[in-house]
Order: C-alpha cells, then structure tokens, then sequence
C-alpha cells in the first residue's frame, strides 16, 4: 500500500518535469463527462466519503483528496483511474474491488471536484475567485509562501493581473507551466523546459533539455538538437533543473484559504 501510494506520490512532479513537453495541451482541458461523473458520486457517496468527507476534503481519519497528489496526477493526465485502481485495491486502508467502469466514473468525479476547487473555467464563479483577503495574502507572499524569493511585486510580477483573468491567474500561481487560456496581453508567457544533465559511469557529462525520463531511461535533446537515450543504471547521475520546482512544492503547502488570499493579492498587482 505504502509503495504504491509513494509511486502515484513520486508521479506527479514528474508530470511537472514532463509538462513544457507534451502534457500542456491536456493540463487545460480536463473536463469530466457529466454522466460518469455523476455515476462517480454516487460511489463515492457509498464507498468513500465516510473516511474522506462528503465533500472530499478529508476528516481525522482520511487525507483530503482534493489536494492528493494521486487524484491530481489521475486529473492533468487524463488517467481516468489507472493509477488510482491499485490504490483503491490495496489493503488494508482500502480493500475496494471496482469495475474498470466504476473506477473510471471515480475518477471522473473527482475530476469534477478538483475542477471545481481550481476554478479553471469549467464551473467557475468568478465572483468566488476574489473572495480572499488580500492583506493576509500578501503576508503570505512574502512570509510563509517564499514567493518573494523568486519574484518581485515590483518587477516580474508589477503587472501580472493585467495579463490574465482571475481564473487564469490563479491556475498560473498554482501550475505556472499549465496552459495560456484568457491571457490579456498579446506576449503570451513562455513555458521553461527542465534542463538535465546524464553522467553515464567513467562517461563525459550531457546535458540538454529533458524530453522524457522514467524509472528506467532518460532522454534528453542536446544543443545541436540530437535526441539522445540512456538506460538509468545504479551508477548513471541523472540531475535535473525544472525551473518551475518551487511551485511543485508549495501545491502540497497551501490551504485553500492560502490559495483565495493569494489570488486576491496578486489581482492587486494591475
Ligand atoms: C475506511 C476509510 C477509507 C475509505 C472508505 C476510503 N479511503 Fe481512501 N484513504 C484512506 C486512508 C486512511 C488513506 C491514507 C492512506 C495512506 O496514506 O497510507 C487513504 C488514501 C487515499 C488516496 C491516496 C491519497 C493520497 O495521499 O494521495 C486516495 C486517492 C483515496 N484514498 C481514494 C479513495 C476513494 C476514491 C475511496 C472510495 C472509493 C476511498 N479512498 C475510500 C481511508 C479510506
Ligand atoms: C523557487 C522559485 C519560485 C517560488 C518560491 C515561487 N515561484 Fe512563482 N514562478 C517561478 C517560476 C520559475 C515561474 C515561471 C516564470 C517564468 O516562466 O518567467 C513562476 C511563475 C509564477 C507566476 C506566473 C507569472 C506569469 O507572468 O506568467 C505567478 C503568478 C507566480 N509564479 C506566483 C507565485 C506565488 C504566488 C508564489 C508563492 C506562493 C510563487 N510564485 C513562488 C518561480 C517561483
């Protein structure tokens, strides 16, 4: 159970690493089938929410799957479930045997849930979206966040509102290399790619920036634009530069409130 949870865990970081690639088209239009989901919420009514709360925002007992990793990684990545079935069969916190099409309807309703929590257009309120309070925001900013480590009210950041609507200011904070729906100005922002390095063992450094990179291989485009491969072997150095690790990090930080308060401060910044 602790593996599996660890694997779904480890994944979506990777997912962030990947994502300049050829995720970014799929990160901005995970949209759940209404039927399946509503299916999805009538198991999940039955089977889960007596540990994850109705409104799957966790108890004492069970996390908060609108902020799980597992359930967020099922989401950007259209997994449908794939990932969540093991975790739902293993004992002993779980124990569930679903149909593939109950697994899918699960996912799809969590889908839905998390949508509606990020606000990225599907079901948006946007009234809701300001609801925060802007001062404890930006206390935030520059406090708990660590945001003024990278960016700057004054600089990068100056006018950062006048660039995307609500929803898509929020979405960029939470995933900065998501896509650029509802951007204001023409420059649309540009999307890093993480840079890698490979040391093979007794083997000269490559670096160049990541294509792909599992558990088992690397693949990185060097400058002059070769695509190159390597099986990861115990020996192999594999370090990798995603510029946009410092937000992988804070999702597993905010509150929700955080998250409110943030968007209200930022939207200050005209
Ligand atoms: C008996 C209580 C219980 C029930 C019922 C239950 N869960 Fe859980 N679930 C837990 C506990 C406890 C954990 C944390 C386990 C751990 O971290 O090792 C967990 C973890 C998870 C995780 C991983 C969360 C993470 O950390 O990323 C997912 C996803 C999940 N549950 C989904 C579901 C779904 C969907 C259902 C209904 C089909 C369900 N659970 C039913 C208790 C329950
Ligand atoms: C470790 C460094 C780091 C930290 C900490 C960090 N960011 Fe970022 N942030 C980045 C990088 C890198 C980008 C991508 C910017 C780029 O491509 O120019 C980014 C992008 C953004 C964007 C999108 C900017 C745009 O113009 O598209 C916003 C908004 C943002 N961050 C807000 C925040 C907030 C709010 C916090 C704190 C909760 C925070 N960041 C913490 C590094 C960081």
């Amino acid at each position: 159970m602790f593996r599996v949870l660890q694997l779904s865990r480890r994944a979506l970081p990777l997912l962030f690493l990947l994502g300049p690639i050829h995720l970014v088209a799929q990160f901005a239009s995970p949209v759940p089938n209404p039927a399946s989901a509503d299916r999805g919420d009538a198991i999940y009514a039955k089977s889960c929410a007596k540990c994850h709360g109705d409104d799957a925002r966790g108890t004492a007992t069970a996390p908060d799957l609108l902020r799980s990793l597992a359930v967020l990684h099922d989401r950007l990545n259209s997994l449908h479930g794939k990932e969540l079935a093991p975790i739902l069969a293993a004992k002993p916190v779980h124990g569930l045997s679903f149909s593939d099409a109950e697994i899918l309807d699960i996912s799809q309703s969590l889908t839905r849930s998390v949508n509606k929590i990020l606000r990225t257009g599907y079901s948006n309120q946007p009234t809701d979206l300001l609801k925060g309070d802007k001062t404890a925001g930006e206390a935030y900013f520059n406090g708990a966040g660590g945001c003024n480590k990278c960016h700057s009210t004054t600089g990068d950041l100056a006018h950062v509102s006048k660039k995307y609507d609500v929803a898509t200011l929020q979405q960029k904070f939470l995933f900065p290399n998501s896509g650029v729906r509802g951007v204001r100005t023409a420059a649309a922002p540009v999307v890093k790619k993480t840079q890698v390095t490979v040391t093979p063992a007794g083997k000269p450094a490559i670096s160049g920036e990541l294509v792909r990179m599992d558990d088992f291989t690397v693949t990185l485009r060097d400058a002059t634009g070769q695509v190159r491969t390597w099986t990861i072997l115990p020996t192999t150095k594999v370090k990798t530069d995603n510029p946009y690790a410092g937000h992988v990090a804070l999702l597993e930080k905010y509150t929700d409130t955080d998250i409110y308060n943030l968007t209200a401060f930022l939207e200050t910044l005209k």
